[in-house]
């Protein structure tokens, strides 16, 4: 099935409501466990840059489990980050994470981060060398990555099974948004062809039925 690209931001205020009511707290602690998993050895201490973040639920999780870090979270939509802004608030979190409404690729300089991280970012871009790129400009040596998306599954059918697998009790706003983005996602294949032109010796698997991981030391 050849990739349906969808829009960049999601800079609805409904689908931003929509999203964060959403439950996506077993992706997103898988997406700790395997940040854990893959870097044992990280010291817990220095600036995490969390790219494409939205309602920023996966930051708060990181630095409430590395609170030693300095978060800063990008993303073009602000209708995403403002339940982002509200959580952190409530966390008590605003001294650590800070949220920015940017789109990649990044113009300003934001410095080096000792962690890149980025959780379904990758499938909404059009041109998904600027999340390369970015990774690139942004990261520290020795800086350990972890990017997460949905691949693209063989056909259409495929992808309702899997909303309706994972997401049937969610809003329809939700639903189809899922749909969407398991059809603009990129396969495994892809993603290896595009590190490969970015130049980055990063490595690419699928790590669950719908998901492929991207992840190394730069
Ligand atoms: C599916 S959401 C994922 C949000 C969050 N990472 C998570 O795991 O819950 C994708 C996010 O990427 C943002 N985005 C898409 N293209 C972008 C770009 N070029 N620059 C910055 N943010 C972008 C969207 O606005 C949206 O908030």
């Amino acid at each position: 099935m050849d990739r349906i690209p969808e829009p960049e931001l999601m800079d609805d205020y409904e689908q931003g409501q929509a999203y964060a009511r959403a439950d996506f707290s077993e992706p997103n602690k898988q997406f700790l466990r395997l940040f854990q998993e893959k870097f044992p050895d990280f010291s817990g201490h220095g600036r995490v840059m969390d790219l494409g973040c939205g309602p920023a639920d996966i930051l708060v999780r990181f630095v409430q489990r590395y609170p030693g870090c300095q978060g800063l979270g990008i993303d073009g939509a602000e209708a995403m980050l403002a339940p982002g802004r509200t959580l952190i608030v409530r966390k008590e979190l605003d001294h650590c994470i800070r949220l920015e409404c940017s789109c990649l690729p990044l113009t300003d300089a934001v410095g080096r981060f000792q962690a890149v991280l980025s959780n379904s970012l990758l499938h909404h871009l059009h041109q998904p060398d600027v999340l390369w790129q970015t990774v690139r400009d942004c990261a520290a040596t020795g800086c350990a990555v972890l990017i997460m998306d949905l691949f693209r599954p063989h056909s259409k059918q495929k992808a309702r099974d899997i909303v309706r697998m994972y997401a049937g009790d969610e809003s329809p706003v939700v639903q189809q948004d899922f749909y969407n983005s398991l059809l603009a996602a990129f396969r495994v294949d892809e993603v290896c062809r595009q590190l490969q032109a970015a130049g980055l010796a990063l490595s690419c698997q699928q790590v669950s039925d719908r998901h492929l991981l991207v992840w190394g030391c730069m």
